[in-house]
């Protein structure tokens, strides 16, 4: 199987997506000058190309192209293809209706933007076939490719009679009967049975609360649809190019696709990032995503896309203040990346995108932006040579896991003050505050390699989970589980007694008598902190070897939290400083160590290697304690025992010499 090591050879790729298209020729000399200048080596071609390469149904036009691979590869600078079949060109809805997605109340979602096909349409899979099949086979022998980049974010759905048909088809693959799936459905509930397939629809519009596993098959069902898409470009571009690795790039913590099983479907996992410049918390959301991918990558992965400067989606789209897209951009090879690349290379003129930043933004080669991109290209060339290839080190594993996560999302719920990214950031933010590094993990997977297992919370579990978790336990692994987890299972029937009963037994808990959610606005006081978002009836079964109790109101004296030798249970998400300080304890009980003792606030380090990077989010000055003799690999300084970080500043150490 090709890995992105095949196309990094040792290096780090830098570059971004290139949209050559919208410039006249003459500025793509400019380009690649500018790109040579600041060490790009990679750019991704063809990500929006499909009008310009199939202007009419069948007839191409590679001119353009060909010449832009050509000048790629005589400037030493390697292209990542991709297949242009994420905005299709105008005369395919125009011709062929079929292709475009229907929303949940049957709208047509028309051209004129982009992601407008059908992931079921049977035309459109034909039309995206054919130009996956002619660029492949026009560019499998040219010396610039170096990766295939399928589609380019897969996230749409679609509600369409196309999507029913196959809804059906999927459904039946899963249940075999109609039983089955009104058992699975509880159809027996407001009188929903089904007695022919052909009744069955997508999830659309209903008056009041859909179906719950409806639903939540509906969005299984979407991303194996897209997964299939995706599956469809990729093995005509392998039967091209067995030897070039494939990709197709994720959103970050994006409910629409299970990228568990979508990773293991590319030989490289890649991923866009964009925390918000303003965010206090945008370091911890790069982390997080960072050790996500890394996970799903089981090895080095890929910063598709990230911002040079402002994007332009949000209420208000800051830029980046000087000094933090190399920040973020290093600390993204820190946690295992091995391409730093962004969207896009030269900021539009045109289109709606035109005030998102690039890597060279409307002020051009002059403006800040582009004199920051060059010095983070230099960068990257001292570190690459250390850094690419090599694994970062976790000794706690987070739990997460997609249908979990669609389960738990369902209307009519007891709580909609939260959302179940909220937890899992407070979950990781308190790890990463607490300086240990940590994975990220399925819940069906081989937990043995760690030494402590986190569950931020886990809504439904199948059979296969719950006894994994039990079994990791029982096998002397340390297990923290967050509430409203184990109340499911796989179909979204909640378990005889609203937890399952295997996790009750190891938390110690007899019964779960009442959820009872807090406010936006409450808290729930416990012994020596305060609790948000939730709080639970619980009564212990007098086997915890450790309790932590709620503090007046209804459920004063009940347990909070519950410890059961070395299995966790909280029932409430306890505030910042108290989560990071239990889950450092339990880790340091389990012998996860943090990267180094005694960091000063704000200071990141993450072990990748034989390298130690620091990496400062604040922008005063401040001193870390380095034991030892070392040299950073960025300013080729040689440090002992101390150093000081400036604004933003970061070093990677070598290990110390002995
Ligand atoms: C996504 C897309 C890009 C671009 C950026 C803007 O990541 O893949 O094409 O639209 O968002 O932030």
């Amino acid at each position: 199987m090709p890995r992105l090591s095949d196309t990094t050879r040792r290096r780090i790729l830098y570059g971004g997506d290139y949209n050559p298209e919208q410039w006249p020729e003459e500025t793509w000399h400019e380009d690649v000058r500018l790109m040579r200048d600041a060490g790009v080596n990679s750019v991704t071609l063809g990500v929006f190309s499909w009008a310009k390469l199939e202007p009419r149904p069948g007839v191409h036009d590679f001119g353009w192209l060909d010449r832009l691979m050509d000048l790629m590869h005589a400037n030493g600078i390697g292209v990542v293809l991709a297949t242009p079949t994420s905005a299709p060109p105008p005369w395919l809805g125009h011709l062929h209706p079929d292709t475009l997605p229907r929303d949940e109340d049957g709208r047509t979602e028309w051209w004129g933007g982009r992601q407008h096909f059908s992931h079921s349409s049977t035309t459109y899979r034909r039309h995206a076939a054919a130009i996956t099949e002619a660029m492949a086979a026009r560019y499998a022998g040219h010396p610039a490719l170096t990766m295939w980049h399928v589609n380019n974010e897969y996230c749409t759905y679609d509600h369409g009679d196309e999507a029913a048909t196959r809804f059906r088809r999927w459904l039946r693959d899963r249940y075999g009967t109609l039983d089955a799936l009104n058992a699975a459905w509880g159809t027996a509930f407001w009188s929903q049975g089904y007695g022919d397939w052909a009744e069955i629809l997508p999830a659309r519009r209903t008056h009041y609360l859909k179906n719950p596993t409806q639903v939540l098959d509906f969005r299984r069902f979407t991303s194996d649809m897209l997964l299939e898409c995706y599956a469809a470009e990729r093995d005509i571009v392998r039967r091209h190019t067995p030897h070039l690795p494939v990709t197709t790039n994720f959103m970050p913590l994006w409910s629409g696709q299970d990228a568990w099983r979508w990773a293991e479907e590319e030989d490289v996992v890649s991923v866009d990032l964009y925390p918000d410049p303003r965010d206090p918390l945008g370091a911890q959301h790069g982390a997080l995503v960072q050790d996500m991918t890394r996970s799903q990558a089981r090895g080095p992965w890929m910063l598709m896309e990230q911002a040079a400067g402002p994007v332009n989606w949000r209420g208000a789209n800051h830029p980046k203040p000087r000094g933090l897209n190399r920040l973020w951009s290093l600390q993204a090879v820190a946690r295992g990346a091995d391409a730093v690349c962004y969207f896009q290379w030269r900021q539009s003129r045109q289109g709606a995108e035109k005030f998102h930043s690039g890597m060279v933004s409307h002020a051009g080669a002059q403006g800040r932006t582009y004199q920051e991109v060059k010095q983070l290209g230099a960068d990257l060339a001292k570190l690459a040579p250390h850094a690419a290839g090599s694994t970062v080190p976790a000794g706690i594993a987070v739990l997460h896991d997609w249908h979990s996560w669609w389960a738990g999302a369902q209307d009519g719920r007891l709580s909609t003050r939260f959302d179940y990214p909220d937890v899992l950031r407070a979950w990781h933010r308190a790890l990463w505050e607490a300086h240990l590094t940590t994975d990220f993990a399925h819940p069906e997977h081989d937990l043995s390699p760690y030494k402590a297992v986190v569950v931020p919370q886990l809504y439904a579990l199948t059979d296969t989970a719950v006894d994994n978790l039990v079994a990791y336990v029982r096998g002397g692994g340390t297990l923290v589980c967050g509430f409203l987890t184990g109340v499911a299972d796989e179909d979204d029937r909640v378990r005889p007694g609203g937890m399952d009963a295997r996790l009750r037994e190891l938390f110690g808990i007899r019964t779960l008598h009442e959820w009872w959610p807090l406010e936006a606005d409450e808290t729930a006081a416990c012994d020596g902190f305060w609790g948000s978002l939730w709080s639970e009836e619980l009564e212990p079964d007098g086997t915890a070897t450790e309790t932590v109790r709620y503090k007046g109101g209804e459920l004063d004296g009940l347990p909070a939290v519950l410890r059961k030798g070395r299995a966790w249970y909280l029932s409430t998400l306890p505030e910042p400083a108290a989560l990071r300080d239990l889950l450092a304890r339990v880790a340091a009980d389990a012998g996860a160590r943090p990267v180094l003792d005694g960091l000063p606030a704000g200071v990141e380090a993450v072990r990748r290697g034989d390298l130690l990077f620091l990496l400062h989010h604040g922008r005063d000055p401040v001193t870390v304690d380095v034991p030892g003799t070392h040299r950073d690999l960025l300013t080729d300084a040689t440090v002992t025992d101390r150093l000081t970080l400036g604004r933003y500043g970061v070093a990677v150490l070598t290990e110390p010499a002995s």
